[in-house]
Formats: structure tokens, C-alpha cells, sequence
């Protein structure tokens, strides 16, 4: 599998062939970046996954600096997984000049929940894949449904730029005990990573509420009950929160006994681990 190290290098790859199918990633890539790769396979054109750790959707006291990079080992796996090249640029050739334009996403869904933990987090993440699909002009990009709020992004980017690309979203990738997989998996020690199948537990006690949450009231005290139940087994939530599927705006009242429409998404620290989940209802 090539690995390919420019965009020079990206574009004299594909020039003569169909329109590939693109994975973009951060590396470190584990059982759900693969299962992206697999989805990416079935559609029959080459898959391009990319690696580059975007500096741009990291916020100060992120942690950018500590990401994983392994760029060796992500390509064993991407080959073994029957993807057709990796693009890994550095930083000068993402960024050849510091990048002074910007998406600037709909701040009534970049805004919320993930966006308003991280402010810019989501400016950075559709700047950068903008930029990939300009790249290497994929027909098809395949993204997880644990960055739920990222899918939706991306889609709504994509609608609303007409860019000529459909956007693949694939189901989250677990491990056994329900933890779900995460780059971020890797900084939890022994203790935490006994713990850390409690977020997605947490997700499915409030899941579980919601029938007998016939008000906004109630429903708000139940995510606040949620949050408190983790809090007590010593984590830091930031929000664990009942939304639309298909805006991720607060559902009302006469939507909550509604199935197939909601999600219900969460965030919480570990000690300094962040991990995020969600589960559609
Ligand atoms: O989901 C990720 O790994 C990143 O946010 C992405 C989409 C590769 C953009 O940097």
C-alpha cells in the first residue's frame, strides 16, 4: 500500500483512477477506523484513508501535543484491512501557509454540546475535511457515528456547499464490555479502563427513563440524575443529553415518547481522558 506523503504525491496517485472512497482519520486507529475501511471497500472504488493529527480542532490545554502518532503501525493495519493507499501529510503540506480561511459551521448545531465544550473544535474539524475532499476529490467519505455531532456536521456541510461527495456514516465499533472505541481509549489506565464501560451505561439509564419523562422538567432531571450517577463513580460529565437525531436541537415535550428520532449523546472525563459516546433511541 503506498504511503503517500504530499498532496503532489496524493494527486499523481489517483490521476488515472475512478473516483475514490476516502477515510479520514487521526490514526492510532483501532477496530472502528477499520470497520470504516471495510464499509469504504464495498462501494469497489480505490480507498484513500488519510492520517493527519489536525492541529486546527484542538483547543489550548488539548491535548494535541500527546496524540498518538504511529504512523508505521497504522499502516500495517490499513493494508491488512485491504485499503488501497494511506495519505499522511505533515503539517507543511496540509498547511503550506497558515490557513486563514475557514468554514465557519452553523453555530445552532457547531455550537452545542461538543462545540460548546470546544469552542472551534468543529471550525477546525470542517475546515480540514473540506480540504481533504478537495484533496483527493473522494466520491464517497466514510465517517463513525460516535462523532455523531461530526456526521452531522460533515452533512450538513456537504448539502450546503453542494460539494460532490456522498457522506457514509458507519455504527460505532465496541469493545466487548460496551466501551467504544476511541483513539483515546489508549490513555486510560488499567483502573479507568475497568471503569470507563460506565458512560455508555450512564446513556442507557437515561435511555431508560425517557418513557416516564412526559416533560422538559422531568427529562432535564433525569439527564441531570444521569450526570450525577457518574459523578459519583468519579467522573467529570459535561453533558449527557436527550437531542433530535436530525438537528440535535432539544426535542419538545410531545417528541419524547417518540422512538426512532432521538439520541441521546454524552461526554465525560476520566481523570484527564475525555471520551464521548452516544446511542440512538
Ligand atoms: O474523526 C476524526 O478522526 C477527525 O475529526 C477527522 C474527521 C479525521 C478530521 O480531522
Amino acid at each position: 500500500m503506498p504511503i503517500l506523503r504530499s498532496r503532489a504525491e496524493l494527486r499523481g496517485a489517483l490521476q488515472s483512477l475512478p473516483r475514490p472512497t476516502l477515510v479520514p482519520t487521526m490514526g492510532h486507529l483501532h477496530a472502528g477506523h477499520l470497520a470504516l475501511v471495510a464499509r469504504a471497500r464495498e462501494f469497489g472504488a480505490p480507498v484513500v484513508a488519510s492520517v493527519f493529527v489536525n492541529r486546527l480542532q484542538f483547543g489550548a490545554g488539548e491535548d494535541f501535543e500527546r496524540y498518538p502518532r504511529d504512523l508505521r503501525r497504522d499502516a500495517g493495519l490499513l493494508e491488512q484491512a485491504g485499503c488501497d493507499y494511506l495519505y499522511a501529510p505533515d503539517e507543511a503540506d496540509m498547511y503550506p501557509v497558515p490557513q486563514t480561511f475557514h468554514v465557519s459551521p452553523d453555530p445552532r448545531l457547531a455550537g452545542e454540546l461538543e462545540g460548546a465544550v470546544r469552542p472551534g473544535h468543529f471550525q477546525g474539524v470542517t475546515t480540514v475535511v473540506l480540504k481533504l475532499l478537495q484533496l483527493a476529490q473522494p466520491a464517497i467519505a466514510v465517517f463513525g457515528k460516535k462523532d455523531y455531532q461530526q456526521l452531522l456536521l460533515v452533512r450538513a456541510m456537504v448539502e450546503q456547499f453542494a460539494l460532490p461527495v456522498r457522506i457514509e456514516g458507519v455504527e460505532t465499533v465496541r469493545e466487548p464490555d460496551g466501551l467504544a472505541m476511541s483513539s483515546r481509549n489508549s490513555y486510560l489506565g488499567a483502573a479507568q479502563r475497568a471503569q470507563a464501560p460506565q458512560l455508555q451505561q450512564a446513556l442507557r439509564r437515561l435511555a431508560a427513563q425517557l418513557p416516564d419523562c412526559r416533560s422538559l422538567q422531568r427529562l432535564q432531571a433525569a439527564q441531570d440524575a444521569a450526570c450525577d450517577w457518574l459523578r459519583e463513580r468519579g467522573w467529570q460529565p459535561d453533558y449527557l443529553s436527550v437531542r433530535r437525531r436530525a438537528d440535535l436541537q432539544q426535542p419538545q415535550a410531545d417528541e419524547l415518547g417518540r422512538t426512532g428520532t432521538l439520541v441521546v449523546l454524552g461526554a465525560a472525563r476520566l481523570g484527564s481522558t475525555r471520551l464521548l459516546d452516544n446511542l440512538e433511541l
